[in-house]
């Protein structure tokens, strides 16, 4: 494995320091939570500290796997979806093996496949065509050798919900050539509808990942899972994660597990929340003469751009955004993109937050026009 630190995570809110900034915009994810918000039924002082269940919680899998129809022992608990990403891409791929990814994409689903060695071939998304991809663009793309195709909906960081009827048909395209379908779901639960069911009903080929990080404001839970109804690639996946962790932390799993019991009644306020400030960033960009957006339909980020005829120093205008307004964004260089892009949150920050953060933004455009 040729491991390398991605620019998302060097540059991270988190590794920047909290407190050094103002107006974080950077983040994919709700507002983080204490364990206290929780209101937690269980008794935190009666807990074991054994090696849990390999595959993690059973009542938490038997949750997940009503959801994705399958069966409990077809979902595998993981160290967010991080966790999981890691496991399938280390479990299907070898060095030389071929793979088709969306790009942009969460860097991790690049930059795995990439460490271990593997020949990747990127189908890139286009701003003018409104990030749609189509299942033709993905056949071509694809070889005999190829063992992996692998595509995020919600898609981060642009927030495009693909079409249900294209994904029957790109599982159905990736099972006649005999490879496996990652669907990355992690925001899923952040649609403003209902949330489409999980990608394993789309065949046993299918590997579902996704977390509680991001719609219920988690990510220090560092709770993730994959699902997939092929039981032998499951297993495959359960030695892997045996390899790299044995099991998870049990204490995550129960407060993990209890926040799961009560999905239904947290979603409309996710929904409402992802509706907001989805508002606030869609009067932002009407307003700002600089800046154009394909609206995104799921998830808490967007992926605007600076105008390509806007006379932007796009150096200066991350200086001036950084330096003088503290403030944070996704540049593009964090998804192998332009600079002129950059991903906003408008689901951690709070509203007034939110506000203030896309005035510094459209501050430090004035001061970076040429
Ligand atoms: C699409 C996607 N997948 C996976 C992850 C990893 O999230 P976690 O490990 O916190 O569940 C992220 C985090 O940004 C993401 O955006």
């Amino acid at each position: 494995m040729r491991y390398r630190r991605m620019p998302i995570e060097v540059e991270s809110p988190e590794q920047i320091g909290y407190d050094a900034i103002t107006y974080n915009l950077a983040e994919s994810s709700m507002r983080d939570r204490t364990v206290g918000e929780l209101k937690l039924d269980f008794d935190v002082g009666a807990t074991l500290l054994l090696y849990g269940d390999h595959r993690g919680h059973p009542g938490l899998r038997a949750l997940l796997a009503a959801e994705g129809g399958c069966h409990p022992d077809q979902v595998l608990l993981t160290t967010g979806a991080a966790g999981a990403l890691f496991i399938v891409a280390t479990t299907l791929l070898e060095a030389g093996d071929h793979l088709v990814v969306l790009r942009p994409n969460y860097a991790t689903n690049i930059e795995t496949p990439r460490a271990i060695g593997a020949t990747a071939t990127y189908v890139d998304l286009a701003f003018e065509r409104g990030w749609q991809w189509t299942v033709d663009e993905i056949a071509a793309a694809m070889t005999e050798r190829t063992r992996l195709v692998s595509i995020t909906t919600p898609h981060n960081p642009t927030g495009i919900v693909f079409d249900r009827s294209e994904l029957e048909r790109l599982a159905t395209l990736v099972a006649a050539r005999g490879a496996y379908l990652l669907v990355d779901e992690t925001y899923r639960d952040l649609t403003l509808a209902e949330p489409a069911p999980f990608a394993t009903a789309l065949g046993p080929h299918v590997i579902s990942v996704a977390s509680l990080s991001k719609a219920y404001g988690l990510p220090g839970l560092r709770m993730g899972w994959l699902m997939t109804r092929d039981s032998s690639l499951n297993e495959q996946f359960l030695a892997a994660k045996e390899q790299i962790f044995i099991t998870g932390a049990v204490l995550d799993e129960e407060i993990s597990y209890q926040l799961y019991r009560r999905r239904a009644a947290e979603r409309p306020a996710i929904a409402a929340a992802v509706a907001a400030g989805r508002g606030i960033v869609r009067d932002w960009i009407a307003a700002e003469s600089t800046m154009e957006w394909v609206e995104p339909a799921g998830g808490v980020v967007a992926f605007p751009r600076i105008k390509p005829q806007a006379p932007i120093d796009v150096a200066r205008f991350y200086a001036a955004l950084n330096g003088e307004y503290k403030t944070w964004v996704g540049p593009g260089h964090w998804f192998e993109q332009d600079d002129r892009n950059m991903r906003i949150g408008f689901g951690w920050p709070t509203h007034d937050e939110l506000k203030g953060g896309l005035a510094a933004i459209s501050a430090a455009l004035r001061s970076a026009t040429r």
